[in-house]
């Protein structure tokens, strides 16, 4: 454990699948219900605003419901008990690993209980429906509030933040993320170029696997606190 001192951990919509959340890509997942085109756009938005408030409207209950599961824990406990400083990137825009008590977190897609004023950029926390009649607590603008969400085309959240974490660290772990969706999926390049040791955890080995120098297949919940567990014994011996 004492080797590593700098680990970025990059998580997807896999960590919280065991929390109950639906992931993407898979046989019942988010875009085989709706469209990307239709609620992920910035077009999309532009185009129908209240269809797109709707759809990120109606995963609010179901994710403030949510709780933690034990490979959101696990990092928690790697940030409380390891001396390594431990960085989160997540493409998720759920709040699990803030639930989870972690800290060093970096939603580069946004969070689900945020949204934007398109005004005057004032970033409102709730957890309420947001919709085109939703007036910006700042600036006082009716009905330019969008879901503080990251869509196709836009640029990622903290990615200067990111390049620093991915050409510092020394340990990189990609955990339920599917490795398809870019730039994201070449962090872990980045990381390896700078010497880092990289692990995948994912249910099986994804296609984005040239970079890797490990995959832990399994289930997040059951690999990633084995994992966690035995960097910690390791750091006392
Ligand atoms: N444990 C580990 N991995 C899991 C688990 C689990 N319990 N359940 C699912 N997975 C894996 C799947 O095998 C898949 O590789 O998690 C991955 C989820 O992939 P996606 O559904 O594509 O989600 P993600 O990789 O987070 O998508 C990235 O794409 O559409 C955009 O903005 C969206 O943030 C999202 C981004």
């Amino acid at each position: 454990m004492n080797k590593y001192q700098n680990i970025v951990v990059l998580t997807g919509a896999g960590i919280s699948a065991e929390s109950g959340l639906a992931t993407f890509r898979s046989s019942n997942g988010l875009w085989n219900n709706h469209r990307v085109e239709d609620v992920a756009t910035i077009e999309a938005f532009q185009r129908n605003p209240a269809y797109v408030h709707d759809f990120y409207n109606e995963l609010k209950p179901e994710i403030l419901k949510s709780q933690p599961n034990s490979a959101h824990l696990s990092l928690t406990r790697l940030q409380h008990e390891s001396s390594a400083k431990v960085s989160i990137i997540t493409q998720n825009v759920d709040t699990l690993h803030e639930k989870a008590g972690s800290e060093n977190i970096y939603h580069i897609h946004g969070q689900i209980n945020q949204s934007v004023c398109l005004n005057c950029g004032y970033i409102l926390e709730s957890w309420n429906d947001i919709n085109t009649e939703t007036i910006c607590p700042q600036c006082q603008t009716c009905g330019m509030m969008k879901p503080n969400i990251v869509f196709f085309g836009e640029a990622l959240l903290y990615m200067d933040k990111v390049e620093k974490l991915l050409r510092n660290c020394d340990l990189f772990l990609s955990v339920g993320t599917s490795g398809v969706v870019f730039p994201t999926a070449s962090f872990v390049q980045t990381a390896k170029y700078y010497g880092a040791d990289t692990y995948e955890f994912n249910l099986e080995i994804t296609s984005n696997n040239l970079f890797f120098d490990h995959h832990i297949v399994g289930k997040a919940g059951e690999t990633l606190p084995n994992f966690v567990d035995n960097l910690l014994k390791k750091r006392e011996n």
